[in-house]
């Protein structure tokens, strides 16, 4: 019934931007730029006082290119012009618009419908503004979006069916809205997706199987939701992941193996759900490029994987407030370019390792050790650790004194050895 409703609407107002596409021309761009101008209440105005003349040719207003060969207004970026106002009605009539940018600033209110007559646009970008509403079912008529970008509003409501109906759609950016209700299944139709951030939101179900068939996506970011039940085992279809981020959900279940066979992907983030199993010991073979991977605050357990030198550029390696057990390997010690290391409030036991990384200059190194069971000395070498913030290794059986070469180590910040 709500969808047969839907559809009635999307119609109607198909039927009402076609009749009134009819007569513009760039007269009517420039009327239109010029009610977009009397709608900003504040901002730099003496730019657009300067510039949107009506004694100038729209065309060689600030921010506004037109077409080469109809002279009509193609693109307009008002992008960090500190502007604040609303779209007007009017808009609508910017009938040979393509590329949208009105990021950074804060127009504020509702998107008004007549943006449904924008049949040519490809480009909108609204993000870092204070529109409002629920998101636009009617962004699906523009059949030619590949990029929305609404990050950073209040827009509320759940994602519109009609979205996926936008089959040339590549970037679809919600990022920090108010959005609720379920990622839709059909998710998986938009085949040219590269990027889906969804992140901060308010979104609940499960992540849908479906996603697997958007085999064109590079990043993938649902962080900061309440999403619950497994990671489905079809994410590791996605070949072209760089960056997998689902932190911060209430997802539970074990990491399905195939992402560790992801070979592009550079940042695995899983923090804050309630993951448990264990990690295969050949995690680091399959991620050559892996710079950050991020598994701290869930249930996993079992050994440190025994290949984590081969995942020789990674940067992040954050595992603590979980169940690990076990040695920590001494190999951690041939990533060279490691800034954080956390393992703390784990099982690990054995010996104090010097993670022996002099090499990094530009980069703080982090070791959280807290909670560990790790015995032994600090050894004077800690002092090759030039670029050492913080030190935890409290709740420990650590003895010996602290080598006072540690005070050479001169960004040292936090010591704590209680
Ligand atoms: C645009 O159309 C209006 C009437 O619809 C006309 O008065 C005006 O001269 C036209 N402008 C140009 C530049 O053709
Ligand atoms: C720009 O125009 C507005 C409205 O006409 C006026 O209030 C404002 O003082 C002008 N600002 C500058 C910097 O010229
Ligand atoms: C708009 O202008 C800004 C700053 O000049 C630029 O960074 C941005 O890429 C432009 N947007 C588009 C869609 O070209
Ligand atoms: C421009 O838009 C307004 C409001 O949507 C409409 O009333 C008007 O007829 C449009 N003008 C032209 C020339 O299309
Ligand atoms: C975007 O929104 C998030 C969440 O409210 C906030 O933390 C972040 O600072 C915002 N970004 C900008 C550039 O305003
Ligand atoms: C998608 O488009 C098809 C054909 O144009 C239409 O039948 C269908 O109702 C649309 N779906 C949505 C959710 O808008
Ligand atoms: C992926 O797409 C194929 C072909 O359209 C379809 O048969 C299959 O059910 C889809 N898979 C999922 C998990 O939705
Ligand atoms: C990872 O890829 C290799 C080589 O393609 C394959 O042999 C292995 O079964 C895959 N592992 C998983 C867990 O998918
Ligand atoms: C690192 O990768 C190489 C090549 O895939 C493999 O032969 C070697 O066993 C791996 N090392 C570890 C410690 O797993
Ligand atoms: C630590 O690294 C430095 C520089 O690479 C090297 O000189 C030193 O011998 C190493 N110390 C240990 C204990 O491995
Ligand atoms: C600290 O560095 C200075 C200068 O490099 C060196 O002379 C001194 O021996 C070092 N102190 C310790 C305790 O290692």
């Amino acid at each position: 019934m709500e969808k047969a409703f839907t559809f009635f609407l999307l119609t109607l107002l198909l039927l009402m931007a076609n009749s009134a596409m009819t007569h513009t021309n760039v007269t009517t761009d420039q009327l239109t730029l010029l009610s977009l101008k009397s709608q900003i209440i504040s901002g730099p105005f003496h730019f657009l006082n300067e510039s949107w003349s009506p004694a100038a040719s729209v065309c060689h207003w600030v921010g506004v290119t037109c077409g080469s060969r109809h002279q009509r207004v193609m693109s307009l970026n008002l992008s960090k012009m500190a502007l604040k106002g609303r779209i007007p009605r009017e808009f609508g009539n910017l009938s040979f618009l393509v590329s949208l940018d009105l990021g950074s600033n804060n127009f504020h209110e509702n998107l008004p419908q007549e943006m449904t007559r924008l049949r040519r646009l490809k480009f909108l970008d609204l993000s870092f503004n204070s529109f409002r509403g629920a998101i636009p079912s009617w962004f699906g008529i523009l059949h030619r979006l590949q990029v929305i970008n609404i990050r950073n509003n209040s827009f509320t409501g759940s994602i519109p069916y009609s979205f996926f109906n936008i089959s040339t759609l590549e970037t679809l950016n919600l990022n920090f809205n108010s959005i609720e209700g379920k990622i839709p299944k059909v998710i998986g139709s938009l085949i040219n997706l590269r990027e889906l951030n969804l992140r901060g939101n308010m979104l609940i179900g499960s992540i849908p199987l479906s996603l697997s068939n958007a085999s064109r996506l590079d990043t993938l970011d649902i962080t900061f939701n309440s999403l619950q039940g497994n990671i489905p085992e079809g994410i590791g279809n996605l070949h072209n992941l760089k960056l997998l981020g689902i932190q911060d959900n209430q997802l539970t279940g074990s990491i399905p193996f195939t992402i560790f066979n992801i070979s592009r992907i550079e940042v695995i983030a899983f923090r804050g759900n309630s993951l448990s199993g264990y990690l295969p010991n050949g995690l680091c073979n399959g991620l050559p490029i892996l710079k950050g991977l991020y598994l701290s605050e869930n249930k996993l357990r079992g050994h440190m994987p025994t290949s984590l030198s081969n995942c020789s550029q990674l940067q992040i390696l954050s595992l603590s407030e979980n169940e690990f057990d076990g040695p920590i390997h001494s190999e951690i010690g041939s990533l060279t370019n490691l800034q954080v290391l956390g393992l703390g409030t784990n099982h690990f036991t054995g010996m104090f390792h010097l993670i022996n990384i002099s090499t990094i200059v530009s980069y703080y190194l982090r070791i959280l050790f807290y909670y560990t069971l790790i015995a032994g000395i600090i050894p004077q070498e800690i002092e090759n650790l030039v670029n050492l913030v913080e030190l935890g290794v409290e709740k420990n059986q650590i003895t010996g004194s602290v080598p006072i070469s540690i005070f050479n180590i001169s960004s040292l910040q936090i010591l704590s050895l209680a």
